[in-house]
């Protein structure tokens, strides 16, 4: 009898078939540039990344460069909020300046832009917020026309793709309208697509200073029991313009990565969030995971369930893990 052989069963060969390679071109490295720091400021929920001033950002994208990524994505901290979010649109706003010195010194990195206004809203909520008694609402039109001229300034500024963050309907077109009727027909749009209302995000809300005064995002941002709604989502963004599209948190959500990857066949991407990462880093610190190896096996399954780009705080390790 004929007794198929199992190539897994000799290292080398192991290697030979092996279906799902990582490559440091997989990863986007996420940097946060504050404006109020002089150089570099720990962040206590995730241990290994920090807030950097704009000196210490353009050092980062060269570091990130040289160890082989093609891309990062941009969050700001700016010296101060307000219920215009104005600092988010600003010429000499914190992202705008971090941009035009990433540019100066390290112009072949791929610069992507987080476009959202919870950071630079006093009330840390995604959008304009109206409140009525004990309710409050994000005013859909209103966030979109801001959200335009942020896209705007930032494209301006040397932004080669704008990746608006904040689930409000409508927006990809209006950003996509904007760009090509001032010249920027070549700046690209990443759209968080499907994100989802986690609580994965708490790290990230310390580490851009962003958490919401009142309330929480659930008006905006998807509830996790839906999986059809997340690929009406999807549907949309691309209608409306979006070239990338993107499902968030990673892991908790692969099955809508593979749904998305699988449905529309568009580049997609998966955001491996801030709680994702500071469990991980957590177990590791204790001695209960192997940080290298569980990073491997999760970034691999996110490659293998679909995702062509994934946005992960180890982008910068991973460059060096998957370099040959
Ligand atoms: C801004 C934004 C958030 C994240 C990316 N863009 C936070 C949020 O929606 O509350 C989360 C990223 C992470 O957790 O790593 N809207």
């Amino acid at each position: 009898m004929h007794r198929p052989r199992r190539l897994r069963r000799s290292p080398t060969l192991r290697n030979l078939v092996r279906e799902t390679k990582l490559s440091p071109h997989d990863f986007v490295l996420p940097l946060f540039v504050s404006e109020k720091i002089d150089n570099r400021r720990p962040i206590a929920s995730m241990p290994g990344v920090f807030q950097l001033s704009i000196q210490a950002i353009v050092d980062e994208a060269q570091r990130a460069r040289d160890v082989g990524l093609q891309a990062i994505l941009l969050f700001g901290i700016p010296e101060k909020k307000d219920e215009q979010a104005s600092g988010a649109y600003a010429e000499n706003g914190v992202v705008q300046k971090a941009l035009r010195a990433i540019k100066r010194k390290c112009p072949e990195i791929v610069a992507i832009t987080d476009v959202c206004l919870c950071e630079y809203m006093s009330h840390g909520h995604c959008g304009v917020t109206r409140i009525d008694g004990d309710h409050f609402h994000v005013l859909n039109d209103e966030t979109v026309d801001l959200l335009v001229k942020t896209a705007l300034s930032h494209a301006q500024a040397g932004a080669d793709m704008v990746a608006p963050s904040d689930m409000m309907d409508g927006r990809i077109g209006a950003i996509r309208e904007a760009l090509d009727a001032d010249g920027f027909d070549q700046t690209g749009i990443l759209s968080y697509a499907a994100k989802f209302a986690s609580v994965f995000y708490g790290p990230f809300r310390d580490a851009a200073e962003s958490p919401p005064q009142f309330g929480d995002r659930r008006s905006y941002q998807m509830d996790c029991a839906n999986a059809d709604e997340a690929l009406r989502e999807v549907a949309l963004d691309i209608e409306e313009g979006a070239d990338i599209v993107m499902v968030k948190p990673a892991l908790p959500y692969i099955d809508i990565l593979w749904r998305v990857r699988e449905r529309f066949g568009k580049p997609t991407a998966a955001y491996h969030v801030s709680g994702e990462y500071a469990m991980i880093k957590a177990a590791a610190e204790k001695g209960i995971v192997d940080e290298r190896a569980t990073v491997l096996e999760i970034m691999t399954s996110l490659k293998r369930a679909g995702a062509d780009i994934i946005i992960t705080y180890w982008a910068r390790e991973l460059a060096e893990w998957t370099r040959n």
